[in-house]
Parts: structure tokens; sequence; C-alpha cells
């Protein structure tokens, strides 16, 4: 594990040509002795594109309101969570707009344990639902979600409320406070930022990775932002660095994200394939190890809309297992079927609370 300072992540952020090469070069080697070529496969279920918040990036934003808004019903839902066992995903990730009604933290509730009812609890089940009271993730996790996602956008306060409004809805300080209370449920915590923002500089993107590295997280999910234009943010489009190179820093951001925390998931972000064609391909060369194929029926795929030119929403399930599987095995990787693929690093922080530290524990975890 490199441990590396704030002007080392910088310099590194900031390599190009055989110097850019050679990072990521090294992180692939690094993911492949730590957590090999084997690629995770999390089947994504949009459940509801309605969100009461208003972020200014993005397509779902409450003040949205050119967006036709939908929620799933239960039986769509079991049925695509159905489809991805028989698939032999793995695991099913229920994403949605944010909303915290009784109703929904209800639905949600029951929707996971009917998951978990599917050949004796064989699927795993990631959340990312949003900042929500720590009752509800205490709810949700009993009833069986183990992991959940929940980006910090931008680690830096300043940056966080460019890119949000200022007000209780959207408090930086919440989102550590959720971010801490999924820690203590005992959720595999993931978080994230998105690349290429406006007024993003490389000293923010290196404190972001300071602050995963911090947080101890489980996986990380960060990818390219993309201006949409139903949004406030977009009329800064003229700022932010070109597709190209926002894809490349993202694929810096992923290289030494793995070289800092070799044991993490990582998600190789759909975002990536809308600014590249091989955009997934080239994350998971680069330190990504799980993909989030769309299992949302297709009439509702559309309508969740986070930026434009999302991949695959007009590809059924099979069309992107047969293309995942020869777009992988191209870069010598495989999709590991049939397992939930917890990371390495949450198996061993479980084992250190379970047990004390295990052998090969470094100093700074243990009790
Ligand atoms: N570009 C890229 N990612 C976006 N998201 C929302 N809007 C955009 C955008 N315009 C991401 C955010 C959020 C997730 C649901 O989608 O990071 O956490
Ligand atoms: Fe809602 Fe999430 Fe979009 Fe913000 S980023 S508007 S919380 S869906
Ligand atoms: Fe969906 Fe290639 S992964 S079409």
């Amino acid at each position: 594990m490199e441990a590396l300072d704030k002007d080392g992540i910088v310099a590194l952020l900031n390599s190009e040509g055989s110097e850019m090469e050679s990072l990521l070069q090294r992180a692939l080697e690094v993911k492949l002795s730590h957590v090999g070529n084997s690629v995770h496969l999390r089947g994504l279920i949009e459940y509801s594109n309605i969100c009461r918040k208003n972020c200014l990036y993005c397509g779902l934003r409450s003040g949205n309101r050119k967006l036709e808004r939908y929620c799933i019903s239960e039986e769509e839902v079991l049925s695509s969570a159905l489809l991805a066992h028989e698939l032999g995903y793995g695991s099913v990730a229920i994403q949605s707009g944010e909303r915290d009604d009784p109703e929904f933290v209800r639905s949600i509730e029951h929707l996971v344990r009917k998951i978990k009812e599917i050949d004796g609890g064989s699927l795993g089940i990631t959340l990312s639902l949003g900042e929500q009271s720590p009752e509800t993730y205490r709810r949700w996790f009993e009833a069986g979600a183990h992991r959940y996602l929940l980006r910090i956008e931008s680690s830096d306060e300043e940056l966080y409320y460019k890119i949000h409004h200022k007000d209780s809805l959207h408090s930086f300080r919440r989102r550590l406070d959720c971010l801490e209370s999924l820690e203590k449920t005992g959720y595999q915590v993931g978080t994230g930022v998105m690349v290429g923002l406006p007024f993003q500089r490389a000293d923010h993107l290196a404190s972001d990775l300071l602050f995963f590295k911090r947080m101890d997280v489980a996986m990380i999910g960060l990818g390219p932002y993309i201006p949409h234009p139903d949004t406030p943010l977009y009329r800064f489009r003229n700022l932010i660095p070109s597709p190209e190179k926002r894809m490349e820093m993202t694929l810096k951001m992923i290289a030494v994200a793995r070289l800092m925390m070799p044991g993490i998931n990582m998600v190789a972000a759909t975002a990536n394939q809308t600014i590249d064609p091989r955009g997934r391909e080239k994350a998971i060369a680069a330190g990504a190890n799980v993909i989030m194929p769309n299992l949302t029926p297709g009439e509702y795929r559309e309508n969740y809309f986070l930026y434009p030119d999302k991949a695959c929403v007009k590809d059924t399930p099979d069309q992107c297992q047969r293309c995942l599987d020869i777009r992988l095995a191209a870069i010598g990787h495989r999709i590991m079927y049939n397992e939930w693929g917890d990371s390495p690093a949450f198996l061993k922080k479980q084992a250190t609370r379970q047990n004390g530290c295990p052998e090969d524990c470094s100093a700074e975890h243990r009790p």
C-alpha cells in the first residue's frame, strides 16, 4: 500500500503521457495481486426518479419539470431481481432519487426482504438511496441490505456548496453524518465523487482520495461529470475539461485510489462509457473491479436521466451480458458469476471487529 501525501497525489493526478501510462499499469498490477482479474456485477435497478433534492448538476433534481416521474412497482423490482439471479449476477443494487417519507422507507424495507427470499438469500443487496435517518438505515440493514453507496460528490465543503444549494436539505455536515451512521450500522460503505466538475482542481481531487482513505471505505464509485442541459450547473460547462481530459483524470483517480487502498471494491461507472466508448474497460484496466449492468425495466430507463447519453439505455440485459463478457475478455478479465464479491478490505475490517486484529493487519487498523 502506498502512503502518499497530498503533493504526491497531485503530482500523480497531473501526470501525462508515459508517466500516466506507468501509473495506470502500476495500479493494474496492484489490483491483480490484491483482488485478481475478476469483475463483480451488481444488477442495477433504478427504482424511482422522484427526488426531493435539487442538486445543481443532476437531471433528477426536483426543479427539473421536464422529467416524467416514475416509481417501479413491487412486481417489476422483484422480476428484475429474479433476472439478476438467473443471469448469475450475485448482487443487485437499488438506486433511486432521494425520498424519506414513511411509505418509501416501508416499500424499500419490504422489497429488500422480498429480494432476500429469492433462493434462500443468495443475492447480495447494495442500496444507493441517499441521506436517511439512522433509524431508516438500521431498518434496511436488518431487512437484509449490506452495502450502501453514498457519494460525497466533493469532500471540499466550499466546492460542495458550489454544486449544491447551501440549505438544510443539502447540508455537507449531514452527508458526513450519514456516512458515519452507515458505517456504525454495519454496512459496507461506499462513497465517491464526480471528476471534472466546474471549479474543481487537482488538489480538490487529491483531498477526496485522502478523505476516502481516512474514512476507510470498503467501496468507491467515482465517474466523470457530464453536463446536463436542464440543470443550473450547465452554464459553467465552458469551465470544465474536455471529455478526453475528464476521462483521463477519472482513470488517474481510479489508479491512485487502487494504489492507496489495494483491497477495496471500485466501480467502473456507466458515465465512463458515455464519454468514451471503451470507458468502462479502461476503468477496469486502471484498477476498478465492479460493473453495474442496468436491469431497470426498459420503459423507465430513459427517465432515469441523471445526465445525457447514458450508455446501454436501449440494450437488453442479455445483450449487455454478452457485450461485457467479450469486452472484459479482451482486456484479460473475467466476470465472477454467482458471488457477492465483498471487498477484501471489508472482510478484513469485519474480521478485525469480530476477532481483534488479523495477523496481516497493519498497525493503523489496530483497535
Ligand atoms: N454527471 C455525472 N454524474 C452525475 N450524477 C448526478 N448527476 C450527474 C452528472 N451530471 C451522479 C452523482 C450521484 C449519482 C446518483 O449520479 O454522483 O451520486
Ligand atoms: Fe436527487 Fe441524487 Fe440527483 Fe441529488 S444527485 S438530485 S439527491 S438523484
Ligand atoms: Fe450494455 Fe455493452 S454493456 S451494451
